[in-house]
């Protein structure tokens, strides 16, 4: 299969300049909401590979307060376009009273955000916050508090930016469906 025919497969759903636009008024809503945090103690942003990369690099650019970042690997099994019932999740973090934003591609059923939101709070974070750039309310299984979204999107398969159908069409600049 061609490129040119792979990338027919995708309906185009947010242009790069629409993304651009939404992540530098959430990293200016983020930047607003954490002003009180000094230089000792910066708010730490807890990326949730690999999906969200591409996201939470345009929207640490977008922030100007004192900022971290530290990484997390999250991957449920089961099959390639839908959530099963368990989450693998590694880290190395130390968040004890640290202001702590995790950044996720997607909340779909809510399962994989909740069970890392469970394992960051038990180890004490000074607070505990969620940024997603995609939300899929109509999947929810598991309830979750999104403190900032990017996005509310129809119950679709949604690849680019960063986000990926087997490992698959995250370089795309711009999000598309992925039409079966
Ligand atoms: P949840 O645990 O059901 O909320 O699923 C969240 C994870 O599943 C996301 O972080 C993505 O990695 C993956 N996922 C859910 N929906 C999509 C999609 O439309 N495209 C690509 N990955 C998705
Ligand atoms: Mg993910």
């Amino acid at each position: 299969m061609s490129a040119k025919q792979t990338y027919n497969t995708i309906t185009p759903l947010f242009s790069v300049e629409v993304i651009e636009k939404r992540v530098s008024e959430i990293g200016k809503t983020i930047s607003d909401d954490f002003a009180m945090l000094t230089d000792e103690s910066p708010i730490l942003l807890i990326v949730v590979l690999k999906g969200a990369f591409m996201f939470a690099a345009d929207l640490l650019r977008t922030i100007t307060i004192p900022c971290g970042i530290d990484f997390i690997h999250a991957s449920s099994y089961g099959s390639e376009k839908t959530s099963s019932g368990s989450v693998s999740i590694k880290h190395n973090l130390a968040i004890t009273d640290r202001h702590i934003l995790l950044v996720e591609d997607i909340i779909d059923t809510g399962l994989t955000i909740q069970q890392i939101s469970a394992e960051l709070l038990a180890m004490k974070p000074a607070s505990l916050g969620i940024c997603t750039l995609l939300d899929k309310p109509d999947a929810r299984k598991h309830p979750v508090a999104i403190t900032y979204t990017g996005f509310v999107v129809p119950n679709a398969f949604i690849v680019g930016y960063g986000i990926d159908y087997n490992e698959r069409f995250r370089e795309l600049p711009s999000l598309g469906v992925l039409n079966s």
